[in-house]
């Protein structure tokens, strides 16, 4: 949700940690903020919006020092304001924090009855207080922020400096990540591996509870009792270039044209394509390999595209290995406490691994002995460390926070999972899964060729530009792809949108049906194609704009001139839900530049939401 930032060395560190906070920017951009200390002087400058007006502001009144902290938000306490903005200051105490303090009106009374005055609507701004007040009965700052982390309860990963020393920086984690980076003479912070790349990819990874004390020389770990832990020192896979747009307007755009390459790294993962087998190859440190035979149902979660994602494949698995799927978003399967199968298994859908919701939903199930299986885009993330089966996607970094190339590669994990499940279970022989990965070797082939289709798309999205509601419709998993097309124009474009099951519309949605409803039907020629020329007929009949997207014999028989059609290609079945999301990606992005809005970091959103 919010991104943070620490430097501790011998070296004007601000510059460092703004560039640490560009590559941060994905996880919230409502303001920014950098604090250093300098001769025993804190001092801070904060901006509204992007980095960029931090840049500038920098720029104009520049802070020197080697030992800082750095903040890029996403409001949840507070309006995006400057007086919001972190780093938060209370005397000598400077603080940076992502996540939501649960107790912090019970901690902002007691302290504001001890005289503490606050200057923001912050949750954060207590944690600096809180340092404050210990600092105050003689503690050292060490001990002052060990007794304010014990008092914390919910989300954290901060970082607290303190005007009284050079070379300390503490940090804390309490759900979202935080990573210790270590240099050469100099020792980093980041809420992520990418922020620390250009200056190491030597990672130490903080675990919940974990806090710690960082010197420009060391590093040293603690749990909540104050007892020393040892934590890994791993070597991070993050990318050291800067990821930029290359020629591509927007990382969005880029991310769609990276598809067909990222979309044959991901199967390749997964698929001998010389032996034409599924190789299931588990990057997990499990001790027992996943044994689909096993199973009498599959329990899946995860949040927004994902857990679209995640619907696609419900009908994969159940079609092709014959094995019951349960599928939630996690803010609801969290809390409805789901009985769970003996030794079920459990699998977790998500591009940043830090998503929290998700990752409390597989709490839940670590605790209900269920196998943890996790589809993820970040290999080092917190979701992925805590399961005993890794399933990485291959997309490379993600920073469109409209997820794209994650969600065709998790379509392309669960392809190869489902074929290969109904494989394990005895249910696809060994001529029907030659066929299947065969039929999935093409993918890449087909994707390219339907971003040829861009600028015959472009033009249809400018009829949807400036409309006030859309409808998406869709059967099996053409459904649940029209939940990610509705998903998709809904957080680029801000237009209001809606997917439903196509034979549901008239259980109710045709009441909305009028000339000025776009209707955008998903449906490849396929068994229940003419079921579905029903329900846009129905449309038609009452003056709703069509656009189809199907193929060439679902152009003939649809028979309705009226019907705006995306052309595509005739493919394979099991790889159409991954093709698919391509045009509804592209109509999307057009419709949102056509509008004018931030493709890349649209208005109340982040890449990563790790807070509930
Ligand atoms: C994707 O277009 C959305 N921005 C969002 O729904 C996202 O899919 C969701 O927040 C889950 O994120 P995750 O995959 O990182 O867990």
């Amino acid at each position: 949700m919010c991104g943070i930032v620490g430097i501790v060395g011998s070296r004007p560190v601000a510059p460092l940690i703004v560039d640490a906070l560009k590559r941060l920017e994905y996880r919230g951009y409502d303001s920014a903020g950098v604090a250093t200390l300098e001769d025993g002087k804190l001092d801070r400058r904060r901006a509204e919006g992007k980095l960029v007006n931090l840049e500038e502001r920098l720029k104009g009144n520049p802070l020197a020092g080697n030992i800082g902290i750095g903040h890029t938000r996403w409001a949840t306490h507070g309006a995006p304001v400057e007086v919001n903005a972190h780093p938060h200051f209370s005397g000598n105490v400077a603080v940076v924090h992502n996540g939501i303090i649960e107790n912090f009106r019970e901690l902002r009374n007691e302290l504001q009855s001890e005289g503490f005055e606050f200057t923001s609507q912050t949750d954060t701004e207590v944690i600096a207080h809180l340092v404050a007040k210990y600092l105050k009965t003689g503690a050292t700052p060490v001990q002052a922020a060990h007794s304010s982390l014990k008092r914390l309860r919910g989300a954290f990963a901060l970082a607290i400096m303190f005007a009284s020393d050079e070379d300390l920086i503490v940090a804390g984690r309490n759900g979202p990540p935080l990573a210790i980076g270590h240099g050469e003479d100099e020792m980093y912070l980041g809420s992520d591996a990418v922020a620390l790349a250009p200056f190491t990819n030597k990672i130490t990874y903080l675990e919940d509870g974990d806090w710690a004390t960082i010197s420009k020389s060391e590093m040293q770990i603690f749990d909540l009792d104050g007892k020393h832990v040892d934590r890994a020192q791993q070597t991070s896979v993050g990318s050291a270039l800067m990821v930029d747009k290359g020629n591509h307007r927007h990382f969005m755009i880029k991310e769609i044209y990276e598809q067909p390459e990222v979309i044959g790294h991901t199967l390749a993962n997964y698929v001998d394509f010389n032996e034409d087998k599924i190789a299931l190859r588990d990057m997990g440190n499990q001790e027992n390999p996943l044994d689909f035979a096993k199973l009498d149902r599959l329990n899946i979660t995860a949040c927004g595209t994902a857990y679209l994602a995640g619907y696609v494949s419900k009908y994969w698995f159940e079609r092709y290995a014959r094995l019951p799927v349960d599928i939630d978003v996690a803010s609801e399967f969290r809390y409805r406490e789901v009985p769970m199968p003996q030794k079920g298994l459990s699998l977790f859908i998500s591009q940043s691994g830090e998503t929290a919701d998700t990752l409390a939903g597989l709490k839940y199930c670590e605790e209900a002995g269920q196998h943890l299986a996790a589809i993820v885009n970040v290999r080092e993330s917190t979701i992925a460390r805590s399961s005993h089966s890794v399933f990485p996607t291959l997309a490379g970094p993600e920073i469109g926070v409209a997820s794209t190339k994650a969600f065709t590669c998790q379509l392309s994990v669960l392809a190869a999972l489902a074929v290969g499940a109904g494989v394990q279970r005895g249910h696809i022989d060994r001529e029907t899964e030659i066929k299947l990965v065969s039929e999935l070797s093409e993918a890449p082939r087909y994707a390219n060729e339907v971003l040829k289709l861009e600028n015959e798309i472009k033009e249809l999205a400018h009829s949807l530009a400036n409309k006030e509601h859309v409808l998406y419709l869709g059967r099996d998993t053409n459904y649940p792809l029209a939940m990610e097309g509705a998903l998709k124009l809904k957080e680029l474009s801000y237009i209001h949108a809606e997917a439903y099951a196509a034979g549901e519309l008239k259980h109710g949605p045709i009441a909305l049906i009028d000339e000025q409803m776009p209707v955008v039907v998903i449906a490849p020629y396929d068994r229940i194609f003419e079921k579905t020329v029903s329900n846009m007929q129905e449309v038609a009949a009452r003056g709703g704009k069509i656009i189809l997207i199907t193929d060439k014999r679902g152009a003939e028989e649809v028979g309705m001139d009226e019907a705006q059609i995306i052309l595509m290609p005739d493919m394979p079945e099991i790889i159409t839900p991954i093709i698919y999301s391509l045009p509804i990606q592209i109509l999307a992005y057009h419709t949102a530049v056509h509008m004018g809005t931030d493709v890349d970091q649209p208005r109340n959103l982040a890449k990563s939401v790790t807070v509930e």
